[in-house]
Parts: structure tokens; C-alpha cells; sequence
């Protein structure tokens, strides 16, 4: 079985629930406490044992490359001043074994042409699909370490799936799946944003994935789907009928950062873990619930 070396990263999106900070900086560049989502993608994708990023570009996304660039005016800045700690942040964003390939999605046509786009560089391998904006904190095992370990045990694609209040079905791809073990099941069927009376259940799919490379076929003969988008749900769902697909439960929580709760959830909570902050934060925000007055 040949292993996953490869993660992508669709950041093409046009991100428009968070305009305008969105505007001329991708949404994956936006910060929690003080990483950008897209870090704590890759550094997701490093843990569990991928060494070629590969970033699907779309406008406005210069950002990103120079985030994982050498920065040099700035690393003989740090160093000028002494600032070693700072300049050891900055060199170390991704270890020298990892490789970073930038390719462009000249048009929003969806996620799925976007993971598309990755193909000339994927080609037949299995690969990782990570949406940075859904940050997971897996806990002990981030959670595409977690998918790895399952991949090396079936062979599988893979979908990182969660439960979700069934109001919320017409934002996801949503699953219907017989259980094999505990958090993980086959893939029956694959919707996307149903209605809640028109959803096979609540276990939604968050962005993590793991997929097969006869996924490209399937995604350049996909169609407009909902939205007018190509939706990987609909190259999902063809890929189910020729091999198996599994779902995964895995551990940990999520933050939807795509949206403006969810990213302050994030940073709220990210904060109450950090090494400098948490004491200060923790301090400030009980004495500022003090105040809050719980009819607005
Ligand atoms: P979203 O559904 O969150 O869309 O995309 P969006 O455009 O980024 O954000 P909103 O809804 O307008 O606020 C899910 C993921 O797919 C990527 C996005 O960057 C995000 O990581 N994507 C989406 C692409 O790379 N290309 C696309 O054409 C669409």
C-alpha cells in the first residue's frame, strides 16, 4: 500500500462570509491567537507523516507562499536584534524534509475542481485533502494522523466525518454509512447540503480527507452540482460505487473558522491553552463575564 506523502490545500475559496478581512488576504491566512489557519493545516498534515504541501492557489493568494517562504530581510532583522526566540518561530514554520508546491485555480469553480487542480502533481498516489478552515484539535493524535493510522489498516478513501444538530445538514456533505467499529463505518450513500427531511443522517463530513487517485476521473467527468459548483460530494458519491469509501468519526473538536463563531470559538478557546496567554486571558475573561449582562 503506498503511503500518504501528499496534502492538499484548496485555498482558492472566495471567502465571503468573512468579508471584508477576506477582500486581498485568503480566509486560511487569518490568524488564530497567533498562527494562521493554514499553519495549523500543515503542521497537521507534517504530524501525520506528509512531506509535499501542495496548495491550490486562487486570486489574492500571494499570502500564502510568502508565509511559508524564507523571509530573509526579516530572519537578519531578528537576528540583528537578537531576537532568537522570534527568529526561531519564523525559520522553523515548515522543517527542511517538507516540500511546498503552489498551483493555481484560476476560477472558484468549486472544491472539487479545486482538488482537481492538484492532479498533475498527485497523480497516482493517495493523498490527504485538509480544509484549513475547519481547525480540529484532535488532542493527543491530530485528527489526519488519526485518518493515516485508519488508511494503513484499510486501503481506503476516507472521510472525516462528524455528528451535527440536523438543522445544520444544508451547510455539509452529509452520509448515510453501516458501522464496521467503533467511529468508523462504510459509505453508503453521500449527499450534499440536504435539507434537515431530506438528510440520510447527522454525521456530516468536515474537512479532512483521504482520497484514492481514481477520485480525478470521477471529479473531471463531475458536473455543476448545488451551488453551480463541482462538489467533491458528487465525485464521492460516484467513487463509492466502484471501491469503498469509509467514514470516520474521529476524536477531537472542530472549529468551523469559515464562520465568524466558530473562528472567535477558536481563537477564544486556543487562547485558554497557550503557554504565554492562558493565565492573563483566563484572568480578563472572567472578570469581563462579570459584566456581561445576560439579556444583551
Ligand atoms: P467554502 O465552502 O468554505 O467556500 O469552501 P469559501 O468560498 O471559501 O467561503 P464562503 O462560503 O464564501 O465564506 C470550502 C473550502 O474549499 C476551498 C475553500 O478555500 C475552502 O478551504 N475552495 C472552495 C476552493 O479552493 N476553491 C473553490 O472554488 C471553492
Amino acid at each position: 500500500m503506498k503511503p500518504i506523502k501528499k496534502a492538499v490545500f484548496p485555498v482558492a475559496g472566495l471567502g465571503t462570509r468573512f468579508l471584508p478581512a477576506t477582500k486581498a488576504s485568503p480566509k486560511e491566512m487569518l490568524p488564530v491567537v497567533d498562527k494562521p489557519l493554514i499553519q495549523y493545516a500543515v503542521e497537521e498534515a507534517i504530524s501525520a507523516g506528509c512531506d509535499q504541501m501542495i496548495f491550490i492557489n486562487g486570486r489574492s493568494k500571494r499570502a500564502i507562499p510568502d508565509h511559508f517562504d524564507k523571509a530573509y530581510e526579516l530572519e537578519t532583522e531578528l537576528e540583528e536584534k537578537g531576537k532568537t526566540k522570534l527568529l526561531e518561530v519564523v525559520r522553523n514554520i515548515v522543517p527542511d524534509h517538507v516540500s511546498c508546491i503552489y498551483l493555481r485555480q484560476a476560477e472558484a469553480l468549486g472544491l472539487g475542481h479545486a482538488v482537481l487542480c492538484a492532479r498533475p502533481v498527485v497523480g497516482e498516489d493517495p493523498f490527504a485533502v485538509i480544509l484549513a478552515d475547519d481547525l480540529i484539535d484532535g488532542g493527543g493524535k491530530t485528527c489526519m494522523q488519526q485518518m493515516v493510522e485508519q488508511y494503513e489498516r484499510h486501503g481506503n478513501s476516507i472521510l472525516g466525518v462528524e455528528e451535527i444538530p440536523v438543522e445544520d445538514t444544508s451547510k455539509y456533505g452529509v452520509i448515510k454509512s453501516t458501522a464496521i467499529e467503533e467511529r468508523l463505518s462504510r459509505l453508503e450513500d453521500i449527499v450534499e447540503k440536504p435539507s434537515p427531511d431530506k438528510a440520510p443522517s447527522n454525521l456530516a463530513v468536515v474537512g479532512r480527507y483521504i482520497l484514492t487517485p481514481p477520485i480525478f476521473d470521477l471529479l473531471a467527468s463531475t458536473e455543476k452540482g448545488a451551488g453551480g459548483e463541482i462538489q467533491l460530494t458528487d465525485a464521492i458519491a460516484a467513487l463509492l460505487k466502484i471501491q469503498p469509501v469509509l467514514a470516520y468519526a474521529f476524536e477531537g473538536k472542530r472549529y468551523d473558522c469559515g464562520s465568524k463563531l466558530g473562528y472567535l470559538q477558536a481563537t477564544v478557546e486556543y487562547a485558554l491553552k497557550h503557554p504565554e496567554l492562558k493565565d492573563d486571558f483566563r484572568a480578563y475573561l472572567l472578570d469581563y463575564v462579570k459584566h456581561i449582562n445576560p439579556s444583551g
